[in-house]
């Protein structure tokens, strides 16, 4: 049985207790922890559960019957409070972005490595039935060679969003759409493609005036045999997100869909029925996961914490090349260049402080406020929709 402690109870902690509550035979959460006391109150009220309530995340970690804590804090706050807990020997469970820097991504790796402890980064649409598909399907080789993807994650918020005062800076936010949003698009695409090698890219702020960081961007990665174009956004109507993957066999698209060509005399092309139905059947004999989204990443973590040779999906390293591969565009933006992979240690764009001083400011933002006045969130439309 695993002791949890939760640290920041504000929206998206409210998803990881939920997930932690399905699993009363692996787990408890004994710890809350808030900077403001009612919330943890109201949280503990809310969902039921009796659990001592702190503060200070400092003083929480001292309670030795803690073995693992979920950060829910804002991005700036991931790295020092994962490490401070891998530090006080607890497991960690970390939001996204795993930091607001890459050099902040290694100092995490590394004090999971010192202290013997897992360190797991969200990213919970890698446990989606519609992804987990799509990456048998590539692995299975019936698409042929992969020549072209693209990933459209388009969401969208009101400038109300970046009143709350941590978002909407590069301090303290990290960025806007691509890194807090689209950062979850990224990690699928390394999931099903692998880091690319290069990228070009394209940001503006169009809509939010109380941010200064993108809400719009566009980029083209490029990788040995293959190219990916990857839209962000945070002023679509609908939040439609979408994948689409052409090899040279057939195109398969999410939301699902499957459109394969074979040619006619004059190089024009004409249906493949058989083969658009042989990737249509393989496709639904998939089994579903027995556990999606949050609730597998928990389930994961939670039976990783259990034993020391488990470590699937125990992702802090895949954490980290999101947060470079995001790195990567911002800088193809800023310099109008084009950036390859990896990023090193002397690159500006390692170090958060010197990756800031570069960054356009598109607005000055003016309103910091303590809370919004709900709670509730969403978490992207479903593909299924
Ligand atoms: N995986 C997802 O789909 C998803 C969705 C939403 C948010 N997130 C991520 O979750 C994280 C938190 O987002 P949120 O929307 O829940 O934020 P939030 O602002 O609603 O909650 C953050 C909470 O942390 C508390 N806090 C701040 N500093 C603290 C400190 N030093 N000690 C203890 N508590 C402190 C705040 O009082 C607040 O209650 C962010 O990194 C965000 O990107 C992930």
């Amino acid at each position: 049985m695993i002791n949890i402690g939760i640290i920041g109870t504000g929206a998206i902690s409210r998803i990881h207790i939920d997930s932690y509550k399905k699993f009363p035979k692996l787990c408890s959460i004994i710890a809350i922890c808030d900077t403001i006391e009612e919330r943890a109150i109201e949280i503990c009220k809310e969902k039921e559960i009796n659990a001592q309530i702190y503060t200070d995340v400092n003083l929480m970690l001292k309670d030795e019957n803690i073995d693992a804590v979920s950060i829910c804090l804002p991005p700036s706050l991931h790295s020092k409070f994962s490490i401070l807990a891998l530090n006080a020997k607890k497991h960690v469970l970390c939001e996204k972005p795993m930091a607001t820097s890459i050099e902040e991504c290694d100092m995490m790796i590394e004090a999971a490595k010192l202290n013997d402890k897992k360190l797991s980064i969200v990213s919970q649409n890698r446990y989606k039935n519609e992804i987990n598909k799509i990456k048998k399907i590539i692995d299975s080789n019936k698409l042929g060679k992969i020549h072209f993807a693209n990933f459209n994650s388009l969401w969208w918020r009101s400038d109300i969003y970046y009143h709350l005062k941590y978002r909407g800076t590069w301090e303290t936010d990290n960025g806007g759409c691509t890194m807090n949003h689209s950062i979850h698009y990224i990690d699928l695409m390394l999931m099903l493609f692998g880091k690319p090698k290069s990228v070009r890219a394209y940001f503006n702020n169009l809509n939010h005036k109380n941010s200064e960081c993108e809400d719009f961007s566009i980029a083209i990665f490029e990788y040995e045999d293959k190219v990916i174009t990857f839209n962000s956004s945070l002023v679509s109507h609908g939040e439609k997100q979408s994948i689409i993957i052409d090899g040279e066999e057939a195109e398969i698209t999410i939301p699902w869909q499957v459109d394969a060509s074979k040619t006619l005399a004059n190089g024009f092309p004409q249906e493949n029925k058989e083969k658009e139905k042989e990737i249509n059947d393989f496709y639904h004999s998939i089994e579903d996961l027995e556990y999606t989204e949050h609730d597998a990443q928990i389930f994961h973590f939670l039976k990783a914490t259990e034993e020391i040779e488990y470590n699937d999906y125990i992702n802090d390293t895949e954490g980290k090349d999101t947060v470079e591969v995001v790195m990567g565009l911002y800088k193809a933006a800023q310099e109008e260049s084009k950036v390859t992979f990896p990023i090193n240690k002397e690159d500006p764009f390692y170090k958060k402080e010197t990756m800031i001083s570069k960054m356009t400011r598109f607005n000055e933002k003016k309103i910091f406020l303590e809370s919004l006045p709900t709670i509730e969130i969403s978490l992207g439309r479903n593909f299924s929709k």
